[in-house]
């Protein structure tokens, strides 16, 4: 008689294995996902199946009502104590006795898909580095004497054939009274990636509490953390905070200085960020309602500025060239070696930096993007004070940095604000009469609804490149960028302002209007991102791009038309051009939750081909020929959006004069 065929869903995993086989042992002799805490004692229930009988034709089998064993003593009493659901059974006390079909349903997979929110079209497979196992240690014996931690690594090495656990001195003081208190029955939170297991923490008995995990993205400006269930892969909180640096400086190079001008100024800044991040773990977790000792594994992304100042390294080389990182690689740490506030001994991975210039963010960006696995030759910008940006396809990927400088983010604009309520994200100019309506952050409606009631403050970096887009669409502004005079454009909003105009937004208190020097610092930034990305195609050899994915809560902002008609971005058809919202974010969470991204990752910033804006010519050439709304330079047929656009010249006007290119420092 053959043995009894068992076929697991949704797998599709089958295979014969001898009669009087539990469910568990079956999973694991034919490679299928069963999760086991206890171990097979009938404690933990993470090994429930859900047994089907009767015909399954299209599976080929037909299950008899006595295919597995009846419930047993220990099931019974899991049943009775805790409840099972109608029709599971435990994995490790069913025993199959005949041809039999087997679901896995979701909660007990151990690894399994997560639906990624921000962009459906990947989901993040769930491996995470942290594995609970429940032990039974033997006591001490004064005949045998051993240490508890060493009676801990027999215990995993019979239960559980786990070999050459390591510790910390932190797991250590609490080892001792932990497995008295659970009557030497322990839970231990492993944390494994290619080497040994090392002990995250541990707990008394069988624990059922949460296991939680956190993504951060350090930037600049703002960190943003994503506290997730480790067991479902599920985000239990989101939230952000500014970065504390801001008080020594806005932007990275005056943070530099200030590490390189002020005695102790690198320690400060370490200090005050690592005290950021220690409040964002507070207000993350008391949002989800978990102690944050039980956050067991942390991941941290970041330019590389941030990366050596919260790690404690002095950015000094990072100021000049040749912007040598103190190192590149990916850092395995704990939580602890940054005074975080997580389980005594989490684990901490940095992801690693590209380049001198393009960060651990960067990274991020290419682990949630997949620049490498694309199909389609593929333009990444990640926009921010600076601009990182990837393009690659099929295996090969380039990346460069480009100093946008902080226009884009509402700083240098005449108006300019960081978006948040009040500021003005979108504007609309009717082409006929000149008329603008605006929208702000924190309301629906636009300017021009009789119920709009909402203050205007001031307009953030999505505002500005909508309204000089729209300026130019509308023909108040030409192609070298200059706004014509009131008899030019017969429009009543424009202004004199010295020796140039500026154009009426916004007729409140306060008045908000967008000048001629606003646009030229628009122009500056527009032209390095182009520059930037004309450069990695010119070293791909390209003269376009198939799809262009805007990265960054600015990026997500954006939108495709508007950047078009600006010239921010190489010309592209606006369907192919996709916001990815926070990249860097989601590339950290795809660190935290899969283990197995990690080599992945680290091998890809191996292969990517850092190309160094600062020392290639063809970057000043592209950034001259870029300063044009829309660039002049841009080879590729115009889009719809651009073929629209209107051809006034204001260069006869007073302001001919002013009209000089500026070249980025
Ligand atoms: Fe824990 Fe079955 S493995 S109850």
């Amino acid at each position: 008689m053959t043995d009894p065929l068992v076929i697991f869903t949704p797998s599709g995993k089958r295979g014969h294995v001898a009669p009087g086989t539990t469910v568990l042992e079956a999973a694991r002799q034919l490679g299928v996902d069963l999760d086991s805490v206890c171990g097979g004692r009938g404690i933990c229930s993470k090994c429930q199946i859900q047994p089907g009988t009767g015909a399954f034709p299209k599976h080929g089998i037909t299950v008899a009502q006595d295919a597995l064993s009846e419930v047993n003593a220990v099931e019974q009493r899991y049943d009775d104590k805790r409840g099972l659901k109608p029709g599971r059974r435990l994995g490790c006390q069913a025993r199959i006795q005949s041809d039999i079909l087997l679901d896995v349903p979701p909660e007990s997979q151990l690894h399994r898909q997560v639906i990624r929110k921000e962009a459906a079209q990947r989901d993040i497979h769930l491996d995470p580095a942290i594995r609970l196992v429940y032990v039974e240690v033997t006591q001490p014996d004064m005949h045998d004497p051993s240490g508890d931690l060493e009676r801990l690594r027999s215990a995993l090495r019979d239960q559980w054939q786990i070999e050459d656990l390591q510790t910390d001195l932190a797991s250590l003081k609490t080892l001792q009274t932990t497995l008295r208190k659970g009557n030497w029955s322990v839970t231990a939170a492993l944390h494994q990636t290619d080497g040994p297991p090392r002990l995250a923490a541990l707990w008394p008995g069988l624990y059922e509490g949460p296991v939680a995990g956190l993504a951060i993205d350090l930037g600049s400006t703002t960190i943003a953390g994503h506290l997730c269930d480790l067991r479902t892969g599920a985000v239990l909180a989101s939230s952000g905070l500014m970065n504390p640096q801001i008080r020594f400086g806005e932007d990275l190079m005056s943070r530099v200085s200030y590490a390189m001008m002020t005695e102790g100024g690198a320690e400060e800044m370490t200090r005050a960020v690592r005290d950021g991040l220690a409040d964002l773990i507070r207000t993350l977790a008391s949002e989800a309602g978990i102690p944050p000792e039980t956050i067991l594994d942390l991941t941290l992304v970041c330019n590389p500025v941030m990366h050596h100042l919260v790690l404690g390294i002095d950015p000094y080389e990072l100021g000049q060239a040749p912007f040598a990182l103190a190192t590149a690689d990916a850092l395995t740490l704990t939580a602890a070696n940054l005074d975080l506030p997580a389980a005594p001994s989490a684990g901490l991975y940095v992801l690693p930096c590209i380049a001198g210039h393009v960060g651990a963010d960067a990274a991020a960006v290419a682990l949630s993007e997949a620049p490498d696995r694309a199909e389609d030759l593929t333009l990444i910008v990640d926009v921010g004070t600076n601009a990182e940006i990837l393009l690659g396809h099929k295996g090969r990927v380039l990346a460069c940095s480009s100093p946008t400088g902080p226009a884009f983010e509402g700083a240098q604009i005449s108006a300019g604000q960081r978006a948040a309520p009040g500021a003005i994200e979108r504007v609309e100019i009717a082409p006929l009469t000149r008329i603008p309506r605006v929208r702000v952050i924190g309301s629906d409606l636009w300017s021009d609804d009789p119920a709009f009631d909402h203050p205007v403050t001031g307009i953030c970096g999505s505002g500005i490149i909508e309204a000089i887009a729209e300026m130019r669409r509308a023909g108040l502004l030409d192609a070298s960028g200059l706004i014509g005079s009131a008899a030019q454009t017969g429009s009543d909003r424009i202004l004199p302002d010295g020796r140039t105009h500026a154009y009426l937004l916004h007729d409140g208190e306060p008045r908000i209007t967008v000048t001629n020097a606003d646009i030229r610092a628009i122009q500056m930034a527009k032209a390095a991102l182009y520059a930037g990305a004309r450069l990695l195609m010119d070293k791909f050899g390209t003269d376009s791009v198939d799809r262009i994915v805007l990265a960054g809560a600015f990026g997500a902002h954006i939108s495709p038309d508007h950047a078009l008609i600006l010239g921010m971005i190489p010309d592209a058809d606006p369907a192919q051009v996709t916001s990815a919202g926070n990249a860097a974010g989601t590339g950290a969470r795809i660190a935290l939750l899969d283990k197995s991204s990690r080599p992945r990752i680290e091998k890809l910033v191996r292969q990517i081909e850092k190309i160094e804006t600062a020392i290639e010519p063809r970057f000043q050439e592209h950034f001259v020929a870029a300063s044009a709304i829309p660039n002049s330079a841009d080879p590729f047929p115009l889009t719809r959006a651009r073929a629209a656009l209107p051809e006034p010249s204001f260069q006869a006007g007073a302001d001919a004069s002013r009209r000089r290119r500026r070249r980025p420092a």
